[in-house]
């Protein structure tokens, strides 16, 4: 951890408790859903669980009326136990979500954000990530049904459209996708896939209130620095000041979303009456080449930086990289009334701000 990450606690973080005050502002229309709700959250310990967690804590302290409660699950497998929050109000337990969950406490809303989303941790736990996937959203599904809960998010991801053909970039939620069984990234694409499934048929079957959402790219402070993520990669790199290094030509494309956006649309998404619905979570605003993210970051510091290409360190991982990645949104926007709020621009000095910070 060259940037001592894991040393300092995210919420001492200036540039995300002035992101969590700008995001329970950009949430104030939908702040009656949360007032005294029972929430369960499972990756509570990951990137986007933080945030939420966070957000759940600034509302208490400084919003609600009536306080709200969360049940927060993490087994740690790749999120950090001491960035946990946790008081009165907010319950931190180390669970692992293949095991079922007992509790006697009423749930309202159920968001399952557990799963091991970064290549690196997938390639090395397939297994347990097709588990978490798979037998974890079955687990929190029953759970939603036991509860009769008001809501239940699953995050799927982008994955479920694997390499899509140039037809189908911008991608809405009506393409099919282009998706290996195997290879590198089978397991984690495929366990999506059937988290979907799943969750549909809870839908039809027993009429829990599911919704999907499918991120593409979050980015953001709190993100982790070691988990290969190209944004994080190529910040440590910079802070470093060592070259970028890109690997292969650098023309795959990305379309990043600032997590704080991320963040607002899961919300949106979990309290509206889209039952059975997927919906793209995501930046359309930009799509940008690997190389073209290298070249924007480097204009972001204050000092100069190369970029370097060099042979991805995982040939085969490399090779079923998907080379376009663009989400459309219309959907999310005129189901929820979501707008973007932060450009690539913005969203990297604040990312590049904390890792300078920590
Ligand atoms: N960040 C993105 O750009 C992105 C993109 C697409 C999909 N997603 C999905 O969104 C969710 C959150 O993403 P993130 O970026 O916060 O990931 P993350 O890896 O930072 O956090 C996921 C958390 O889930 C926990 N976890 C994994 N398996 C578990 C298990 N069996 N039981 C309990 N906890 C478990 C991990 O320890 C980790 O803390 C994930 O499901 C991910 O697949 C994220």
């Amino acid at each position: 951890m060259g940037l001592g990450h894991s040393r300092k606690r995210l919420y001492e973080s200036k540039i995300i408790q002035e992101d969590i005050a700008q995001l329970a502002g950009h949430l104030k229309d939908q702040l009656a859903h949360f007032e005294g709700k029972t929430f369960l959250l499972t990756g509570a310990g990951g990137f986007l669980g933080n945030y939420m967690v966070l957000l759940f804590r600034y509302l208490n302290q400084h919003v609600l009326k009536q306080k709200l409660s969360a049940i927060l699950l993490d087994n740690f497998i790749t999120g950090y136990e001491q960035h946990i929050f946790s008081d009165e109000n907010l319950h931190f337990q180390k669970h692992n979500v293949i095991e079922p969950f007992k509790t006697d406490k009423k749930i309202d809303y159920l968001i399952h954000a557990a799963g091991i989303a970064s290549p690196v941790y997938y390639t090395k736990f397939p297994i347990e990530t097709m588990d978490v996937g798979t037998v974890g959203t079955r687990n929190m599904l029953e759970l939603a049904r036991e509860k009769k809960v008001k809501s239940f998010l699953f995050t799927s991801s982008s994955e479920v459209y694997g390499d899509p053909d140039n037809n189908h970039v911008p991608t809405n939620e009506e393409y099919r996708g282009n998706v290996s069984v195997k290879g590198p990234r089978a397991c984690y694409d495929e366990s999506k896939r059937f988290g979907e499934t799943m969750c549909e048929a809870y839908w039809n079957v027993f009429d829990v209130p599911v919704k999907m959402v499918r991120p593409f790219n979050v980015y953001g402070p709190g993100i982790r620095p070691d988990d290969y993520r190209v944004l994080p990669n190529f910040i440590e790199h910079a802070l470093r000041k060592e070259p970028l290094p890109i690997h292969g030509d650098g023309r795959n494309t990305r379309s990043f979303c600032y997590i704080n956006d991320a963040i607002e649309m899961i919300f949106r998404v979990l309290f509206s009456d889209a039952n059975g619905e997927s919906f793209n979570v995501g930046n359309s605003e930009r799509e940008i080449s690997v190389e073209g993210l290298a070249k924007e970051l480097v204009a972001a510091m204050p000092y100069p930086v190369e970029i370097v290409h060099i042979d991805p360190p995982h040939a085969v991982y490399a090779q079923s990289d998907p080379k376009r990645r663009c989400p459309d949104i219309s959907k999310i926007r005129k189901a929820t009334g979501f707008k973007p709020k932060y450009d690539l621009k913005e969203g990297l000095a604040r990312t590049v701000a904390w890792f300078r910070e920590f």
